[in-house]
């Protein structure tokens, strides 16, 4: 019998959304919250799973049998699911889970939970699997299993990102770079209160809207189209036209942003955050009008270099760009104003009350 423990955190994406689908840039962080895992190995091949956040009752299933439930314990299954499908004999297991990485915020609390416990398989099993094969397991198990078609962002910053550096990452070829903040920015994280729900609807519609605007340009990933052909963009169907521009202008912000970083910047890194929320407003339309009055009443404050939402989208989180020492007077303000203008409850995530 063995016992481990193994942890993995949240991550916020500065800038480039819905992005990795298309084989683009994105450019996201760790965040202080995580999700930690405790296993312990079992003769036989039965998995117990506890989650201190669902309660008290565990999830059970038969390592090898994995079945899709529609319930937390498929974000497990599907890891153990693809591991047995890649050849990977494992035995059984008793997993407590607990996590403070808010769900449907859009800090990916998935990918926490994936990459932790992919963490103590690892360690448990004594398998011989790097950081990167780790995060496209997760990713597999997320689409394959889960059955939520998402990209490759959230399992590579869950395992190879950090708090005090942006992870610039190429989703095509996988080639990444950590690049520190710089010393004057500090980063604020704010919840609006708005939930979303990514297996479901709105995410997989977007996917599906800007893969047609692809096969209209005549390219597989919208990777492959640059600023140079936005007046090909510009001519196709309406939506078509917004969803592809979204994509193109978005991996070029996130190129600049990851320069903007380089060079210390933050003016120019704040406009790239506020052109990006335009255009997620406007083009991709993934932001919804609570989101929007939350960036509004962030991008006035005069410690803010920008602010934009993060994450899947309709709804969720939004990050503020700010500038250092201030960012946690500048969040409580902005909460309070959101608070009286919205009627809704904004909730500061980052930075973290110690
Ligand atoms: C979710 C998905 C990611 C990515 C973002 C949007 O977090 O899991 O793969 O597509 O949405 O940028």
């Amino acid at each position: 019998m063995r016992e481990v423990r193994a942890e993995a955190p949240g991550r916020v994406n500065l800038i480039g959304e819905h992005t990795d689908y298309h084989d683009g840039f994105v450019l996201p962080c760790a965040v202080p919250q995580r999700c930690v895992v405790e296993l312990r190995t079992r003769d036989d091949r039965r998995a117990r799973l506890w989650s201190r956040q669902v309660g008290t009752d565990p999830f059970e299933y038969e390592v090898g049998a994995e079945h899709r439930t529609s319930s937390w314990g498929d974000y497990v299954q599907g890891l153990t699911w693809v591991l047995s499908q890649q050849g990977v004999a494992l035995g059984g297991f008793d997993l407590h889970l607990d996590s403070n990485v808010p769900l449907g915020s859009g800090l990916s609390s998935s990918a926490a939970l994936e990459v932790a416990v992919m963490r103590a398989l690892r360690s448990a099993f004594d398998l011989e699997i790097d950081e990167l094969q780790l995060a496209r397991i997760a990713q597999r198990a997320e689409v394959e299993f889960v059955g939520a078609p998402v990209g490759i962002m959230d399992q590579m910053a869950a395992s190879l990102a950090g708090e005090r550096a942006a992870l610039f990452l190429d989703t095509r070829s996988l080639a990444f770079e950590q690049i520190p903040l710089p010393g004057g920015l500090e980063l604020a994280v704010i919840n609006s209160g708005f939930t979303h729900q990514h297996a479901g609807g709105d995410y997989v519609t977007r996917r599906r809207e800007s893969e047609e605007a692809a096969r209209m340009l005549a390219v597989e990933k919208l990777r492959d189209v640059g600023l140079d052909r936005l007046a090909d963009i510009n001519a196709l169907p309406d939506v078509a036209a917004r969803r592809a521009r979204h994509i193109v202008t978005e991996n070029a912000r996130v190129l600049e942003a990851r320069m903007a970083l380089k060079a210390a910047d933050l003016q120019r890194l704040g406009a790239l955050f506020a052109a990006s929320h335009a255009s997620m407003r406007d083009d991709y339309e993934i932001s919804v009008p609570a989101v929007d009055l939350l960036v509004d009443i962030a991008s006035r404050h005069e410690d803010v270099f920008g602010a934009r939402m993060t994450g899947g989208g309709f709804g969720g989180a939004i990050v503020i760009a700010a500038a250092a020492g201030r960012a946690a007077a500048m969040a409580e303000n902005v909460s309070a104003a959101y608070s009286s203008e919205s009627g809704h409850r904004a909730e500061i995530l980052i930075p973290t009350r110690t």
